[in-house]
């Protein structure tokens, strides 16, 4: 039997995380936050002193590193047994990994690592290239997106929650950036799937953009 997928692609900051879980837990399926495995990896990057371009030193880590999910109202990742949830959601760990991103090694060494996500009830994953790459034959496909002041506000008011520093105008520059090398790498580009249902969140609150997708797979 084919395990179903729904994969939810999208910048930063569209909603994808909050969204995704939601809709997991009502159906109870698992959840992959594939952004958090590259995030994952660029702190272990960072905190072994390798350089964002020494991409075999890149590989290795992310070949070894050992990751561990625990999904509640909040996802709990742990690294190498170390709880670093916190860590993972500062924008020097976001940007470093989006450069490591961009390298085809590095992504070559984190896809087996998602496609065993793929178990029985179902899988929802969350990325940018969830439904281009990882999960092509997904039998539900969504592409979030907002305008990106939007988005960055939204950023903004989720790391001062959580208690990080944070500077709209700056992570207005750091999001549209991202967005640039995401959307413009060679591989695995951000790109809308073509049998993907388009969202724009920008004028829809959280519960209205789950009842969307709810109703996609329902
Ligand atoms: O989604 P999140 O902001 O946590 O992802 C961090 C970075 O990881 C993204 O900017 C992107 O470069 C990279 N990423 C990716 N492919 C994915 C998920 C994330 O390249 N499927």
């Amino acid at each position: 039997m084919t395990v179903p997928v729904l994969t939810i692609d999208g910048p930063s900051g569209a909603g994808k995380g909050t969204v995704s879980r939601a809709v997991a837990r009502r159906l109870d399926w698992h959840y992959l936050d594939s952004g958090s495995i590259y995030r994952a990896l660029a702190l272990a990057v960072l905190q072994e002193g390798v350089a964002l371009d020494d991409v075999a030193s890149i590989c290795r880590i992310g070949g070894v590193m050992k990751l561990e999910f625990e999904c509640g109202e909040e996802l709990t990742v742990m690294l190498d047994g170390r709880d670093v949830s916190r860590q993972l959601t500062t924008e020097i760990t976001g940007n470093a990994a989006s450069i490591i991103a961009a390298y085809p090694e590095v992504r070559q060494v984190l896809l087996k690592k998602q496609k065993a996500f793929q178990q029985l009830p179902g899988l929802v994953a969350d990325g940018r290239d969830m439904g281009s790459v990882v999960f092509p034959d997904a039998r539900f496909k969504v592409y979030l997106t907002a305008g990106s002041a939007e988005r960055a506000l939204r950023r903004y008011k989720q790391l001062i929650e959580k208690g990080n520093d944070a500077n709209l105008i700056q992570i207005t520059r750091e999001i549209e950036e991202r967005d640039l090398r995401d959307s413009r790498r060679a591989v695995a580009p951000l790109t809308i799937p073509q049998d993907a249902l388009y969202i724009d969140s920008s004028d829809l609150d959280i519960e209205q953009v789950i009842a969307r997708v709810m109703n996609l797979v329902c």
